[in-house]
């Protein structure tokens, strides 16, 4: 099988999700106009290098989040987790602005130290960034599509020290969620190495 822009009628769904999989989730923390903390969650999302280390996510519109981090010119990550998974859907939820996803979905707020935007503090992990840019995306005929990709660069790594094993983070034991197609989601929570022929 293959198709363009015309899905065949047998697959029902939208697959592309389900293809590009898993996907991290950027759990996206900002503060709107008037300092109030909100929290989303973004699997159009992805980390674009290190040093400096710089990371991304795509908004389908101009939502809260966005709006924030291109206004007050920060945001924050937070690694959205299995024993996080509940607070991670309510902080989806198409809450008004203002409405202060943190509280709703019950998480402290995690103090940043470079910029004023909290993360989640019950998260293992989370990055205070600064925003770069927010880029309208165009199409292929150069025409804009109501997407925005804003990017990042980290200031502040944040690592609850639990999660620090032998030097290492313990990325198994934090057990980070990804996003798959539908409502499907994944848990990595068992890892292997394998060694590059250049080692
Ligand atoms: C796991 C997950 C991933 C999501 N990824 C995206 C995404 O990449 N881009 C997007 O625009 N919305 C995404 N959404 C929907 C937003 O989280 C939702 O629209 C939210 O209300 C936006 O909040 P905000 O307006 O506070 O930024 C996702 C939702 C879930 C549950």
């Amino acid at each position: 099988m293959h198709y363009g822009s015309a899905r065949p009628e047998i697959l029902t769904y939208d697959p592309f999700k389900a293809i590009i999989a898993p996907r991290p989730i950027g759990w996206i923390g900002t503060l709107n106009a008037d300092g109030i903390p909100n929290l989303a969650p973004y699997s159009f999302f992805m980390p674009m290098g290190s040093n400096p280390h710089m990371i991304a996510f795509s908004s389908e519109g101009m939502k809260h989040s966005s709006i924030n981090a291109q206004a007050r010119g920060e945001f924050t990550f937070s690694l959205a987790t299995d024993a996080l998974k509940d607070a991670m859907n309510v902080s989806s939820g198409a809450h008004p602005d203002g409405a202060n996803e943190f509280a709703l979905a019950g998480l402290t707020l995690g103090q940043p130290v470079e910029i004023a935007t909290p993360f989640v503090a019950e998260s293992p992990a989370a990055l205070e960034c600064v925003t770069l840019s927010v880029e309208p995306l165009v199409d292929r005929h150069g025409t804009k599509i109501d997407r925005y990709l804003v990017v990042g660069e980290v200031v502040q790594t944040h690592i609850r020290d639990e999660y620090i094993v032998d030097g290492r983070f313990d990325t198994a034991g934090a057990a980070p969620i990804s996003r798959l197609g539908y409502r499907d989601y994944a848990t990595t929570d068992r890892l292997w190495e394998l060694m590059r022929p250049d080692d």
